[in-house]
């Protein structure tokens, strides 16, 4: 007997978007002998929340991601190990940890003044130690139904670092600012600390870095195993009509995909890859007929933050030799729970938006750069201003909380991953109160769902 068309490796298969996954599932079909995949990617590059520039010289900048995280059963560690993509030097000379700080960090209060390096160390240890206990599952009961923010006040003001010197609850705040980070939420108030626990970390160096070619180049290895035609750039798709059977004609084609400029693609399966902040505006209009309730509602409900990266460049390193970070501890910092508070409603928030960078990194390969992080709803307001607004403010910081003599940047440059209307920020938290198994679970599965027309599989599935 033979398979359906849709089954075997003559069947078509549209792939929407060409980020790594994206790219790794038209790799992946490719390699099983499928020969009628097509990608379809909006934007003019493919490597979607990937893009490794080089605008200070030849040494990469990543606006994108950075790190592989984790060694231990992650494909992309594999693929840049097998490909001799890794950074030889991992790890030595540079800081290559964002979430942890290290001994040669300087923490600089409002008043120019340096928070004392075994005061830092004292919180962060605890910072990092409560983090675990909720990403590990040791969270007590009471903490169950708590936002992220919530229990790390309450379980800090039970210890008694909090009252150990007086920067310590200053401190506290610019841990929890920094964590937003990695969260890609607001603030840690809006997300769920008991779902910490669903995140796998997977085992070996959490901040693995690549090579010369920086994360493009682990795009370029699945963009050669391609063949030629394979990748069509400038085409953003607006509709999927999917569960076309009647429209088949013989051929087994139940799926059409449209593009912005009219192109139309036949399909038997289409692989979404669009990010979770695309769908979030944009999947109730482009299926038809709609998606499943379910889906929907993963999509909305599920959280999906803004983080961006601000890089001054200076004609000179005018910061110690030792000193991998410059951190901003605010006397009444946003992630203060009375701040947060008084800052949720209205539009007053914008006024102090550049509270929300946690301080003045280091850049490996790039000795007179500096990288600040932002977050949140602060992150899209910058995002809207000029390069040279940005770059004033941050002097502005750079000179008052360390006294030191800050020269003129001579060139700044920001991410807009809110702005890209393709992605629509950086990347997804599960809010507080929900279910993100479930929501995962929902926006994951393959379309139509197996009680619908077992005989005409339509598999169509979401990625986030
Ligand atoms: C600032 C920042 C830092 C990060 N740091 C790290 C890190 O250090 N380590 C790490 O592992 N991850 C990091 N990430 C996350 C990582 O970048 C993403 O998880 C990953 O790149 C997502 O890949 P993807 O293919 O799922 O989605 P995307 O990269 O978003 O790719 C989706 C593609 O689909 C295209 N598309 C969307 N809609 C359409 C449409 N309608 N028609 C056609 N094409 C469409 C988009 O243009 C895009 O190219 C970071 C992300 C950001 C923003
Ligand atoms: C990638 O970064 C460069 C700046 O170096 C920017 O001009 C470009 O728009 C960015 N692309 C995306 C998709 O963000
Ligand atoms: C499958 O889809 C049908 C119709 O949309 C729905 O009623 C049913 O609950 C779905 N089943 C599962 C397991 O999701």
């Amino acid at each position: 007997m033979s398979s359906p068309p849709a089954m075997s490796s003559s069947a078509k298969v549209v792939v929407i978007g060409a980020g790594i996954a994206g790219l790794a599932s038209a790799a992946t079909l490719t390699q099983a002998g499928f020969e009628h995949v097509q990608v379809l990617e909006a934007m003019c590059r493919p490597g979607g929340r990937i893009n490794s520039t080089r605008p200070f010289g030849p040494d990469v900048i990543e606006m994108g991601a950075n790190w592989i995280h984790g060694q231990e059963g992650n494909p992309v560690f594999s693929l840049a190990k097998r490909h001799g993509l890794l950074s030889r030097n991992d790890c030595s000379s540079v800081k290559c940890q964002l979430d942890s700080f290290t001994p040669c960090d300087y923490f600089f209060r409002e008043d120019g003044a340096l928070v004392s390096q075994a005061g830092v160390e004292q919180v962060c240890d605890l910072f990092s130690k409560l983090m675990s206990r909720a990403f590990n599952d040791e969270l007590e009961g009471k903490f169950h139904c708590k936002n992220l923010g919530q229990y790390l006040d309450e379980a800090f003001a039970d210890s008694p670092v909090a009252s150990s010197f007086e920067d310590a609850v200053k401190v506290f705040e610019w841990c929890k600012r920094n964590a937003c980070t990695d969260e890609a939420s607001s603030s840690l108030y809006e997300v769920s600390a008991l779902q910490l626990k669903e995140y796998t970390s997977l085992e070996g160096g959490y901040y693995n870095s690549l090579g010369p070619g920086g994360y493009q180049a682990v795009v370029d290895v699945l963009l050669k195993i391609l063949p030629p035609g394979a990748l069509l750039c400038d085409r953003p798709v607006t509709h999927i009509q999917w569960g076309l059977d009647s429209q088949a004609k013989g051929s087994f084609c139940p799926v059409k995909v449209l593009c912005e400029d009219g192109q139309e693609f036949e399909a038997d399966h289409v692989i979404v890859t669009s990010s979770l902040g695309f769908l979030k505006e944009r999947a109730s209009a482009m299926f038809e007929p709609a998606l499943p309730e379910d889906k929907i509602g993963a999509i909305e409900r599920l959280g999906f933050g803004t983080v961006d990266k601000i890089f001054l460049r200076f004609s000179e390193r005018f910061w110690p030799e030792d000193c991998a970070g410059i951190q901003l501890v605010w006397e009444e910092g946003l992630e203060d729970r009375s701040v947060y508070c008084m800052l949720s409603e209205g539009r007053a928030w914008l006024e102090s938006w550049y509270k929300k960078i946690c301080g003045f990194d280091i850049v490996a390969h790039h000795p007179t750069v500096l990288c600040a992080w932002i977050t949140g709803r602060e992150a899209q307001y910058m995002e809207t201003l000029q390069e040279e607004e940005v770059g004033r403010v941050c002097v502005r910081l750079l000179r008052s909380f360390t006294g030191w003599s800050v020269p003129e940047p001579t060139q700044i440059l920001f991410s807009t991953w809110w702005s890209n209307p393709y992605v629509k920020g950086s990347y997804t938290f599960i809010p507080y109160g929900m279910n993100g198994v479930r929501e995962h679970q929902a926006l994951a599965a393959p379309l139509p769902n197996s009680t619908v027309c077992t005989e005409k599989k339509v598999p169509l599935s979401t990625a986030q």
